[in-house]
Formats: structure tokens, sequence, C-alpha cells
């Protein structure tokens, strides 16, 4: 694929709302680090991002909006989220709220009950989302293992000929990601340190911003409690048996669902989640075995924990 680098003038911030309108992938300058910016309504979309960065596991990615309003769209953000949204929005600053029924692809949250969203300062970013006039999900803009980019350069460095389109915006201002805040209870905890100091955090709550229990300091796309469906789970199945909800992928004769039909990794990522969810509460899970190479890997490794043997 050819990557167009856009100047950030009117015709490139339209190209760049065009191209995310249509299921592409734009790295842009947030005033953090560049983002990898997909249609975060767009399983297909978002599946692609996680492809391109090469991630072996589906950790939830950030949700960019416009404004406080629009964020009220797609998550609960109230009590200390709301005063940190209405205090540093725009601004180096990630809630992680629970997510409101709705357009996002549950890819983006990898299958979890919460949404990370954030309204980022920079002119350009602002630009493309006002243009696309929809949610972009956007992890920095870095193969996974590599550090975050804070130039266009260092995104073309790595992400050249792999993505549709580079903003080429110069060097990121706050050039460390932003502060990550979630709630445990009613209580506001630091999930990721970040651009935005936790003593400002703390002084605008006029409370401590304490840590998270152990357990969530790890991603949450480690946790197996998350995600686990209720019904067993059997993965590399060959076929049903008997009570066994089939959950398939390529071309088979056995009824029940199927990832993708065709066999499109892309296609499997994005109906992963939405499908086990669909299925939970139901028989027993029989899934077909999946390829290990590209997005397979990543589905695998939802699959064997979600397959794990339960406490
Ligand atoms: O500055 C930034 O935040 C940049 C720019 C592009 O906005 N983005 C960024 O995204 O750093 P990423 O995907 O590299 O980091 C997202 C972090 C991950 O550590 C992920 O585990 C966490 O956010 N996260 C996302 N959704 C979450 C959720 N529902 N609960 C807890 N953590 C979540
Ligand atoms: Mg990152």
């Amino acid at each position: 694929m050819m990557t167009r680098v856009l100047p950030p003038d009117e015709r490139g911030l339209g190209l760049a709302a065009a191209i995310l309108s249509d299921g592409g992938l734009v790295a842009f300058p947030t005033e953090t680090v560049y983002g990898l910016g997909a249609d975060a309504r767009n399983g297909r979309a978002v599946a692609a991002i996680y492809e391109t960065k090469g991630r072996p596991e589906f950790n939830p990615l950030i949700v960019h909006v416009s404004s406080l309003g629009t964020a009220d769209i797609y998550a609960d953000i109230k009590g200390p989220l709301r005063k940190l949204a209405e205090a540093f929005w725009p601004g180096p600053l990630t809630l992680v709220a629970p997510r409101r029924p709705g357009p996002l692809s549950d890819l983006v949250t990898a299958g979890l009950e919460t949404v990370a969203i954030r309204v980022p300062a920079h002119p350009v970013a602002r630009n493309i989302l006002d243009l696309f006039d929809g949610p972009v999900a956007a992890p920095s803009a870095n193969p996974s293992g590599r550090i975050s980019p804070t130039t266009d350069a260092h995104v073309l460095a790595h992400l050249d000929g792999k993505i549709d389109a580079i903003m080429r915006a110069g060097a990121c201002q706050v050039g460390l990601e932003s502060t990550i805040i979630g709630l445990e209870g009613d209580q506001p905890v630091l999930l990721r340190p970040g651009g935005l100091p936790i003593e400002v955090v703390a002084e605008a709550l006029m409370q401590k911003i304490g840590r998270p229990l152990a357990e969530t300091i790890t991603s949450p796309g480690q946790l197996q409690s998350h995600y686990a469906p209720s019904a067993p789970l059997r993965i590399n199945a060959m076929s049903p048996e008997e009570g066994e909800h089939w959950l398939g992928f390529g071309p088979d004769a056995y009824g029940g669902s199927n990832l993708s039909r065709i066999g499109d990794l892309r296609e499997a990522a994005a109906n992963l989640f939405g499908m086990l969810h669909r299925l939970d509460g139901g028989p027993p899970i029989a899934v077909a075995s999946i390829p290990e190479e590209g997005l397979g890997q990543a589905i695998n490794d939802r699959l064997r924990r979600a397959a794990a043997p339960r406490s």
C-alpha cells in the first residue's frame, strides 16, 4: 500500500477524515504522541489497527472524541471523572468509564464494559475529529514493543507502506502518553501515569489519587475474569459434539455461528467479542481452529484465556 503523507491544511485534513470514513488508517498527532486512528464503530478498521501494530493480544484502545458532550454518547462520565473532564479536556487525560450501549465496536473495548475516552487538544486532531464527525480509536502509532512516536518521522520510519495516511505535523508538545484515570467504586485511581501530572489531578479533586488493586494494574487484556463466558469453551475443535454450539472459522456445514465464513482474520477479529457475548449463557461452545499468524495470534490468545479452567 502507498502511504500518503498529508499536510495539515484544509485538503489534507479533509482527505484524512474521508479515509477514516472509508475504514482506513490515519496516523495523526495529538499533544501527547501520534495516534494510529480508525473509525471506532468499524470493527474491521479497528482490527486493522491491531494487525498493523502486530499486537499479540487485544488490549483495549482509547476512543478520541471532539468534546465532553460527544463523550457522553459513548460513556457514562460521572462523579470525580466528570470533574476531571470539565477541568482538563481538551488535554492529555484519558478517563475509563462505563461504556454505554451503542455503536462502538466491541473490539475497541476488547469486550470490556468500560471504555477509555479522551478529548485531545492538538489542533490537527481536533480538526480531523470535527470533519470526520465520529469517534476515533487510536493507540500510539508504533509497532508493538517500540517506543511511542512523537514526530511524523518516527511514524514514517515504522509504518510507511502499512497505513493509508500520515499527517505531516511535526513534533508533539507533551511527548508522553496521556494520564489514565479510572474509578474503583467511587474512588478515582491512576491506571497509567502520563502527560498530566498526578499532583495536578489530585489538586483538582482535592483528594489523593489511589493506585488500582494489584489485579487491575496489568493490562486489562490480561484479565481472564473480564472475558470468560459462563459457557464452557473448547478450542481447536474439528467439529461440534452433541449439545455444543459451533463457532466456526472458514467454510463449514455445521450451522451455528461463524467468525468469518471466508476465513478472513480481520473479519473474525471484528466479530470475536460480539459473538462471545451473544453466545454467553448458552450451551458449551466449540471453536474451530484459527491459524496462529497475524491477527490469529491475538484471537487465539483471547480464546485460550476464555477456555482456561475457571477459579
Ligand atoms: O496519549 C495517549 O493516550 C495516546 C494518544 C494517541 O491518545 N494513546 C495511547 O493509546 O497511548 P494506547 O493504546 O497505546 O494505550 C491505551 C492504554 C492501554 O494501556 C490500555 O490497556 C488502556 O489504555 N485502556 C484502554 N481501555 C481501557 C479500559 N477500558 N480499562 C482500563 N484500561 C484501558
Ligand atoms: Mg502505546
